[in-house]
């Protein structure tokens, strides 16, 4: 990663921010977009401070404008762009049956539309040299869980999302792969576990290696997939779920 510039969505906290924080320790040079503008900020700072390279930029990943700012941004800063991790994201479990639009299409809007514009932002700015894209997706664009068809859906569409872009963006040698997490020891996991929407010991049941994935975990995936020890893998989802997608018993 020496040197390289990584745009990270999402970095300000959670896997975003282990993933923008070993990076940084690995030598990269990285942009944090967040919505978040003062944990991007603070965490940038915390990095800066502990010898790494960082800048925060406030960023709706919605908000295609704004991702293209993130993008030139990290031009303007660092020169180029030479990979892209797409941590952002929002989880709201609720009926399907009851589900308002709004709530339908912010989800879809975060989860898909956001990954795509911003990503096709950061693309933008790397088509000479190449570079390498990673998508966090989840065991969710596999495994349907209940009163999450949005959050199912639209990880199922980042998934197709990664082959189109791969086989898209190949002749520019650009690598495009997703990382899905089964369930992270993160404040998004914490969250769902305070509102009654997971129980944390039915969860680790589930999973064969008997624990909730790192943030740590999640990070040594994308690391891989950016690095050039990754450099004939594009199109694919690597799933670090502790053989969750593989369990069929009951
Ligand atoms: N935590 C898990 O168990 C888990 C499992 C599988 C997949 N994931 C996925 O991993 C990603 C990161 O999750 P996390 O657990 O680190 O969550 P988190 O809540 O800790 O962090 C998410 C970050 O995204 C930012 N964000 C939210 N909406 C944004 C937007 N519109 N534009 C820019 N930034 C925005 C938040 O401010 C926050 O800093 C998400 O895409 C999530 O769906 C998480």
């Amino acid at each position: 990663m020496q040197d390289k510039v990584i745009v990270i969505s999402g970095g300000a906290s959670g896997i975003g921010a282990e993933v923008s924080g070993r990076l940084a320790r690995e030598g990269a040079r990285v942009v944090i977009a967040d919505l978040n503008a003062v944990a991007a900020d603070v965490h940038a700072a915390s990095i800066v401070a502990a010898g790494g390279r960082a800048v925060a930029v406030a960023c709706d990943i919605t908000n295609p404008e704004l991702c293209e700012r993130v993008a030139q941004a990290a031009v303007d800063q660092f020169g180029t762009i030479d990979g892209v991790v797409n941590c952002a994201g929002i989880s709201k479990p609720h009926d399907s049956i009851s589900l308002p639009p709004a709530d339908w299409a912010r989800m879809v809007d975060v989860q898909l539309n956001g990954a795509f514009y911003f990503a096709q932002a950061c693309t933008k700015r790397m088509m000479d040299a190449g570079g390498a894209i990673v998508f966090i997706t989840s065991t969710n664009a596999e495994a349907a869980f209940p009163r999450r068809a949005a959050y199912c859906a639209a990880k199922a569409g980042v998934a197709m999302l990664t082959k189109v872009l791969a086989i898209e963006w190949a002749e520019k040698g650009i690598r495009v792969n997703a990382v899905g997490p089964a369930y992270v020891a993160t404040e998004m996991t914490q969250r769902n576990i305070a509102a009654g929407n997971v129980n944390e010991g039915q969860i680790t049941a589930r999973i064969p290696l008997g624990r909730l994935a790192q943030p740590a975990d999640v990070a040594d995936a994308v690391s891989f997939l950016l690095s050039d020890r990754a450099s004939f893998i594009t199109g694919h989802s690597l799933y670090v779920d502790g053989g969750w997608l593989a369990y069929g018993y009951f």
